[in-house]
């Protein structure tokens, strides 16, 4: 009752005056969790999204198209033989043999999201072949049969190689479709070492539409093996992010992945839950999340939006971790441990337990509520701190101040990880129950401040300070982000850089 009170106090007090404060204060104090009752079940779906904007997307295409041709190459044609009438000579039976591409040039490529999904064009690509020629024929005129061999040079010019991917949500995984996929060539040019001065342009008439289709099949078949290995990355993706050992992000795709002229979006659920064990806490910091919706003036590479649903999910998660009860026996200033230190400001406390320990209770009566608007991040929390007297094995409880603490945060990036930093904003205390008389709460106010700032504030901020991590795929990493506030949600509009560390990503992209 009293607690509901409190929160309705709160909440109008919440809108005259905004506070905010990225995560759960005190919830991250949780030192264990346990099942628990609060479960934090809202409508929509979707809490934090991932945008990647044209920035991006021509920043992925970088490095796949590099990766796609580092790993393109060399790569193996087959023989291509046919037997041809030359003039002069007669049928000739030719071979190209040990075909082999050993270096391909992409001087301009381009990627555009549309509805049908995403289109990748290279344009001006070169590709450089070496082979091996070899002839034979016979004649009336000599009863043997003649032959020759040796090395030719080719090169393909200007062709143009283009794919759609379509990108689907697919129960909750992300599904990666090669739609579409051609390439043309427009130009060769062959270069023969030796052979007979006809050869030159019986090779040219006979094969220069087969070199062709050849680089073109060999390139299209090894980019729609490419797509699928990258489509089986993405499926392997994990649907939970590790936060700490107890908990993880929800990171199941919900809704349709999200296509613009200028932008790919992705949502997830995005709400904390109880970690599988089988999920391993190495891979925390570098996982995978999305959503869209802030950023949109921004040229930054992706925009990963966060609703503060995402963080109330947090606060309820550790409320039912029983964070609640945590008894305060340890705080710099021991001698407010004893009820000596308090002789001057609750003298009754004195002379009926003179000298004797003590220690708070503080117990959480709801979660802590997060709010963010476009000015701040903040957190509100309702405290019961019980004031305990210590006599020999017993535990006297004689009084217990009602706190509601008023929390601001300072968020930051570091790493991938979102990390906040809070600051006491504002508390009012009030007295709920005493078994010694009425208490002067002036006098006592300052003092519980002090309790504040030097117990819990560093105590949540040491939690705070390990921050969220935000849902990237394992190997990149931000860069120049920012953050920015709006009604009810933040977003991270940020650049990306990859750091190659990514083995498995590198793997499943070759
Ligand atoms: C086939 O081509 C490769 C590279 O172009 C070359 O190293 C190799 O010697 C060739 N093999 C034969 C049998 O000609
Ligand atoms: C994770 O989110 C998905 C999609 O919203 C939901 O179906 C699933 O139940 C959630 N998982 C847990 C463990 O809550
Ligand atoms: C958004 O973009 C417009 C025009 O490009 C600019 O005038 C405005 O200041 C930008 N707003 C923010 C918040 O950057
Ligand atoms: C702390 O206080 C709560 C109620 O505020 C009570 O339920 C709990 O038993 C107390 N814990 C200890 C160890 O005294």
């Amino acid at each position: 009752m009293l607690s509901l009170s409190l929160q309705q106090m709160i909440k109008s007090n919440f809108r005259k005056r905004i506070t905010m404060t990225p995560f759960l204060v005190l919830l991250l104090l949780a030192s264990s969790l346990n099942h628990g009752y609060a479960q934090f079940h809202p409508k929509n779906e979707a809490f934090i999204s991932l945008s990647i904007t044209q920035n991006g997307l021509d920043f992925m295409k970088e490095l796949l198209v590099n990766k796609a041709i580092s790993s393109l190459i060399p790569l193996q044609l087959p023989n291509i033989e046919k037997t041809s009438k030359i003039p002069v000579v007669g049928n000739v039976y030719m071979v190209l043999s040990n075909i082999t591409i050993y270096h391909i040039y992409v001087p301009s490529s381009s990627v555009k999201p549309g509805e049908t999904g995403i289109s990748i064009t290279a344009s001006g690509v070169t590709c450089d072949l070496s082979m091996n020629w070899y002839y034979s024929y016979s004649t009336w005129l000599v009863p043997v049969e003649i032959s020759d061999r040796g090395r030719a040079e080719v090169q393909v010019k200007s062709m143009e190689v283009g794919l759609t991917l379509g990108l689907e949500n697919q129960e909750g995984s992300l599904k990666l479709k090669l739609k579409d996929c051609g390439s043309n060539v427009k130009d060769i040019s062959i270069k023969l070492d030796g052979g007979a001065s006809w050869l030159y342009q019986g090779v040219v008439d006979a094969f220069e539409e087969k070199i062709g289709s050849a680089v073109e099949n060999a390139i299209t078949k090894k980019l729609t093996k490419g797509i699928s290995r990258l489509d089986s990355y993405l499926e392997s993706l994990p649907k939970e992010v590790p936060v700490d050992d107890h908990t993880s992000l929800n990171v199941t795709f919900v809704n349709d992945v999200l296509l613009s002229d200028s932008s790919v979006g992705f949502e997830t659920n995005g709400l904390f839950i109880e970690r599988n064990p089988s999920v391993p806490i190495l891979d925390l910091y570098h996982n995978n999340l999305k959503l869209p919706i802030l950023c949109t003036n921004s040229s930054k590479m992706v925009g990963i939006t966060l609703d503060e649903a995402v963080f109330n999910s947090a606060s309820a998660l550790y409320y039912d971790a029983k964070f609640m009860h945590w008894i305060v026996d340890q705080i710099p200033d021991q001698s407010l441990l004893n009820t000596a230190g308090w002789r001057f400001i609750i003298p009754q406390l004195y002379k009926k337990y003179p000298n004797h320990d003590m220690n708070f209770n503080i117990s959480l009566s709801s979660p802590p509520v997060v709010e963010i608007s476009n000015q701040k991040a903040g957190a509100i929390t309702i405290v019961d701190m019980t004031i305990d007297v210590l006599e020999e094995d017993k535990v006297i409880p004689v009084a217990c101040i009602s706190l509601v603490i008023q929390a601001t945060g300072a968020l930051k990036i570091s790493g991938n990880n979102l990390v906040g930093d809070i600051r006491l904003n504002d508390f009012q205390m009030s007295l709920k129950w005493s078994k010694i008389g009425n208490l002067r709460m002036y006098l006592i106010q300052p003092v519980v401040w002090t309790l504040i700032e030097t117990v819990f504030l560093p105590h949540a901020n040491t939690r705070l300070n390990k921050g969220l991590p935000l849902p990237i795929i394992h190997g990149f990493i931000l860069q120049n982000a920012e953050i920015i506030l709006s009604t009810s949600r933040l977003a991270v509009c940020s650049d990306v850089a990859f750091t190659e560390s990514n083995k498995r990503f590198s793997y499943f992209i070759q």
